[in-house]
């Protein structure tokens, strides 16, 4: 029999805002690089994007978009996984699992995202913005999963899973596969461009804040040559003293793939304005061509794929369960 040596990787979307260059530099851009080293299952977490304030009809729509930019992004969906968590019952039903024998309170308290979410001390909020981490933690468990490639701001999430994965195991039977996040060295926590010490979110008040993976061209370019720079006037790569400037950089180097250092030395003696103005026509350029390749995917074609998906998912997931329910009695 052939085994599959291949490692597992599994990571998430969730189908809510407007997908920006944060979410795929952080995320998806990593996810490309991987998929044919790691045997790779890439979801759509519309579980999660229920949390907070949506519109239904505008759900179904993003659904449909996440996985299409998956797929624009450079995510072949025929050597990987694709689908959508909603399909597959195992991840709601091990999050209650998990709720009931394995989070606790305390766990949850810690979670530095809901309070952000929520804000300090307020209860009017849904359970499931609370709950989110151990859907997280069943999503990633279900598929036996070594390696969960994420941004910076899921790193806590991804310790938890592995937290609840070794406390089960530890209370009935090795059941779980402890999963190790991967962040990317560069890019995992992508800034605000209005507001270089927050990091740019697909929720933030302003458009000017971010790129929208989906923006016009002519759009994003305004969005750069608007976005905040630090004092002084030396095109610099120090997150600390001057973090707008930084950022750019950093966004700079991914998508020309040049390194920063290089960077550094070419705007050495060159204003602030003239290196935007450069970097806006490479980000212009990288959604040109992104946009390209989204336009060419047919909605009907996605739905076919997501259901492929979770036929392919799904006999993963109920596995595992069936092994969790066995151990806690109640099969
Ligand atoms: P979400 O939908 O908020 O973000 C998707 C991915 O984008 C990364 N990201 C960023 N990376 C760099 N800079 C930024 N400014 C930035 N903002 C977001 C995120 O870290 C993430 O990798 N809970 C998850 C979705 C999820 C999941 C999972 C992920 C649900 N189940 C299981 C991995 C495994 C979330 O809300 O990501």
């Amino acid at each position: 029999m052939i085994q599959n040596i291949k490692k597992r990787i599994f990571s998430g979307v969730q189908p809510s805002g407007n997908l920006h260059i944060g979410n795929f530099l952080g995320a998806i851009k990593q996810w490309v690089a991987l998929q044919d080293e790691y045997d790779s299952i890439f979801s759509v977490v519309d579980y999660h994007a229920i949390t907070v304030k949506y519109d239904p009809k505008i759900l179904r729509k993003k659904i449909i978009e996440i996985a299409k930019i998956y797929i624009a992004g450079g995510i072949d969906y025929k050597k990987v996984i694709i689908f959508q968590q909603s399909d597959i019952r195992a991840h709601t039903e091990l999050c209650w699992i998990l709720n009931a024998v394995s989070a606790r309170v305390s766990d949850l308290n810690k979670m530095t995202q809901f309070k952000d979410k929520a804000g300090e001390g307020n209860v009017n909020v849904g359970i499931g913005l609370y709950d989110y981490p151990v859907l997280m933690a069943a999503d990633i468990l279900l598929y036996n999963t070594d390696v969960v490639p994420v941004g910076d701001d899921q790193l806590q999430h991804v310790e938890l899973a592995r937290d609840l994965a070794k406390r089960f195991n530890h209370d009935y039977e090795k059941i779980f596969k402890i999963p190790e996040p991967k962040i990317m060295k560069q890019g995992a926590r992508i800034m605000s461009l209005d507001n270089p010490e927050k990091k740019m979110s697909k929720s933030a008040e302003s458009e000017f804040s971010r790129i929208g993976l989906l923006d016009e061209p002519e759009l994003a370019i305004k969005k750069i040559m608007k976005a905040t720079t630090d004092i002084g006037a030396k095109v610099k790569f120090n997150p600390k003293e001057k973090p707008g400037i930084s950022n750019l950089l950093t966004i700079y180097s991914l998508l020309a793939n040049i390194e920063i250092k290089k960077l550094e030395e070419k705007y050495a003696n060159i204003m602030y304005g003239e290196f935007k103005k450069d970097l806006a026509e490479t980000v212009a350029e990288f959604l040109n061509d992104f946009q390209k390749e989204y336009n060419k995917i047919d909605d009907k074609q996605i739905a076919e794929i997501l259901t492929a998906g979770a036929k392919k998912a799904e006999p993963i997931a109920e596995e595992t369960l069936m092994k969790v329910k066995r151990v806690i009695g109640v099969k």
